[in-house]
């Protein structure tokens, strides 16, 4: 199978990644910049954090930087999706607000960003000729399905207003590759993590791995809530942009106008992520004192155990997730603890 590298090695194509100041798009923009692609890339700022394109211009230097235009801008704006794809040969379209919390006190919002905002670029990327429209999905898909591991043929009942604008954009996609012929292919993004990821209580698993790394390093007990016992497939972002371009890239017809699930394909439970965690700090803080989790009672969760099959990924898009958590987690500790003073 061959690599990303060697797919992006082949011809410099012009990319329109949405939501490149946050988290996963700030690190699709970085590979693609580090294999001397052109990019648009597009986010108005409404979770997307400014340094973290500052930081993927650090990590690319100023010559890669170059083939890239940045727009702040709206999704909602149809006129402004319609200006962007002048030219792009593909989209990978990471922009939403994600917060399952938030789609509860505000689906409008969140309605507006996911479901209008996907659907006005997808009719853009048609009406501009753009030949593949790959987007981030969400394993809240899966809604109270306990089905694990999970694959991609099983349905469950959907549990936030954030859920229902993400899987609306798995069915617009379905149509419009059978009604315009745009190749599309969605990823179901498995709680994700790494440098750059925000900690904002979203209702995500992932979202604890920053700030509980942050609590151990100041000294603090990370509160569990429950026994620690429920699971998550947590999932290095490395793994991700590996996934998602292989997915942008594929030459398979087999492979497209498909779903995926995007994920380690491994679960841990929250006392083992506590406890990786506090290794992978520990490696690199010989002495820090980390204190004993602090157990709290809690409704019963709806969903005990969550585990994705990566097996149709592995198979129609040569997906091969090279990071364990350990290993992500590694590579994720010093970028949490870099913005916060350690407590004595
Ligand atoms: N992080 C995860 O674990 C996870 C899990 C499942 C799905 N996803 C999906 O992956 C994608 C990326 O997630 P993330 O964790 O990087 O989130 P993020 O919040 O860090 O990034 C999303 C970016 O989109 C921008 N944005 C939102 N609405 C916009 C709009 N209307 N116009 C322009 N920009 C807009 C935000 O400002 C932000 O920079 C999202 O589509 C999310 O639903 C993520």
């Amino acid at each position: 199978m061959p690599t990303v590298r060697s797919l992006l090695a082949q011809r410099r194509r012009h990319w329109l990644v949405t939501g490149s100041a946050g988290f996963i798009g700030s690190h699709v923009l970085e590979a693609l910049l580090r294999a001397g692609q052109q990019v648009t890339s597009v986010d108005n700022f409404s979770t997307g954090q400014r340094s973290n394109l500052q930081s993927v211009r650090e990590a690319v230097g100023e010559p890669a930087w170059a083939l890239h235009r940045f727009v702040q801008g709206d999704l909602a704006d149809p006129e402004l999706c319609q200006e962007l794809c002048v030219g792009v040969d593909v989209v990978v379209h990471q922009a939403a607000l994600e917060a399952g919390p938030l789609s509860i006190s505000d689906p409008l919002a969140v309605h507006r960003a996911n479901a209008t905002g996907f659907v006005n670029l997808l009719t853009a990327a048609c009406a501009c000729d753009v030949r593949r429209f790959v987007y981030a999905a969400s394993s809240t898909a899966y809604g109270d399905a306990a089905s694990v591991p999970a694959t991609e043929d099983r349905a469950g009942r959907l549990q936030t207003p954030a859920a229902v604008s993400k899987y609306v954009n798995e069915l617009y996609a379905d149509v419009f590759a059978r009604c315009y012929g745009i190749e599309t292919v969605g990823l179901r993004y498995f709680e994700v993590f790494g440098p750059r990821q925000g900690d904002q209580a979203d209702g995500s698993c992932a979202r604890l791995i920053p700030r509980w790394t942050r609590d151990m390093w100041q000294g603090r007990r990370c509160v569990i809530e429950g026994d620690g016992e429920s699971s998550r497939d947590f999932c290095y972002v490395g793994n991700v942009v590996q996934g998602t371009l292989l997915a942008a890239l594929a030459d398979n017809p087999g492979a497209l106008n498909q779903v995926y699930n995007m994920a380690a394909g491994e679960r841990a439970t929250l006392n083992q992520l506590h406890a990786l965690i506090a290794q992978a700090l520990g490696r690199e803080h010989a002495g820090l004192r980390i204190p004993t989790p602090l157990y709290q009672e809690a409704e019963p969760v709806q969903l005990r155990h969550a585990l994705a099959d990566v097996g149709k990924a592995r198979r129609l898009l040569g997906y091969q997730p090279a990071y364990t958590l350990s290993q992500g987690l590694a590579e994720s500790v010093s970028w949490y603890v870099g913005r916060v003073p350690q407590v004595a």
